[in-house]
């Protein structure tokens, strides 16, 4: 097992759990890697951590915060480019990065990419994606690549997304019929799997997914029903979405991107990574037991 790991996305919704199991697990120092350590003490401060500066953009950054750890964790994400970064310069450029300072370093590496990453594929997000998991590889041979299908848990990740939309409107608009079929994972169940995955050689992807396969329309009515609200599903053809999208990018916070639309057109389903290391992942109905709509508004 590592002895100090070095964590790159600590604050983000799957890093916060990374670094609550990296110190469940006891390892001896963890190092979390952020763009502004004045902002990272609030979300990372219950862990026994060292903040770092670190923007994977920059090599020298990167390298001083995997200096002294034999471990490392890339679970930084961009969702929403801008001109200023684009989805190659996180996804690719910045983790090749990470992985050449892990290589020099002599660290472990875990990647934490997503199911359906394809560098060949004409969506931007997708693509870069895929293209980062090859920039990964070349620069770390011995990197395991972690491929989640869709997060969830009791208040965050698709959980927050569905109840959020479903509080502001009257009808839910689906994307198409609803019938793109997703594996939603727990947060927490992944964040395991990549703690046990920096211990592992053998291993070189980790697809982790749920224990159920539903259509995206079946997981929004199960969220609606535990919560109590009525749900009217409203069904969207794609290329309306894509038209909207076109619109949204240009406002403030880009309420909706195409890279988006084009994720949930495809299926979102994970060969059987997490049995492999032995762990049966939770359902979704676990996680929304007891939930009250509003507590995720
Ligand atoms: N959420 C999902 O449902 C889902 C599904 C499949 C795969 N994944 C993958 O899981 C990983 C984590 O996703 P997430 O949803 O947890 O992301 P997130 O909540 O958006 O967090 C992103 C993290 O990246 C950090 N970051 C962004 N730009 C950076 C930069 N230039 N240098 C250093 N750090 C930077 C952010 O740090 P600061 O803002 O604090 O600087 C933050 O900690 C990603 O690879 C994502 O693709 C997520």
């Amino acid at each position: 097992m590592a002895t100090q790991v070095t964590v790159f996305g600590g604050t983000g919704y799957l890093g916060r759990d990374i670094v609550r199991h990296l110190a469940q697990a006891g390892t001896g120092r963890i190092r979390v890697a952020v763009r502004n350590p004045a902002r990272a003490g609030a979300t990372v401060g219950a862990n026994r951590v060292e903040i770092i500066e670190a923007d994977v953009r920059r090599p020298e950054s990167v390298r001083r915060a995997l200096e002294g750890s034999d471990g490392a964790v890339n679970a930084v994400s961009l969702y929403l480019p801008t001109r200023a970064v684009g989805f190659e310069d996180i996804h690719v450029t910045g983790a090749g990065n990470v992985a050449a300072a892990a290589r020099e370093a002599g660290a472990a590496l875990v990647h934490v990419s997503g199911v359906g990453s394809d560098a060949g594929s004409p969506q931007r997000y997708i693509r870069a994606r895929g293209q980062g998991e090859q920039a990964v590889r070349a620069a770390h041979a011995g990197a395991v690549m972690v491929r989640p299908t869709v997060l969830f848990s009791a208040r965050g990740g698709l959980v927050v997304q569905v109840l959020r939309v479903l509080r502001r409107t009257r009808v839910f608009p689906l994307f198409g019929y609803g019938e793109t079929r997703l594996q939603p994972v727990h947060r927490s169940d992944v964040a395991r799997a990549i703690v046990e995955l920096l211990g592992r050689d053998d291993i070189d992807v980790c697809e982790c997914g749920g224990p159920e396969v539903k259509p995206y329309r079946a997981l929004v009515a199960q969220i609606a029903s535990a919560a109590g609200l009525d749900l009217r599903p409203l069904p969207v053809p794609f290329p309306l979405w894509h038209a909207v999208a076109l619109l949204a990018e240009r406002l403030p916070g880009a309420p909706l991107t195409r890279d988006q639309v084009a994720l949930m057109r495809a299926d979102k389903i994970a060969a059987d990574g997490l049995a492999t290391l032995g762990i049966a992942p939770q359902a979704l109905d676990t996680a929304l037991q007891g939930l009250p709509a509003s507590a995720c508004s």
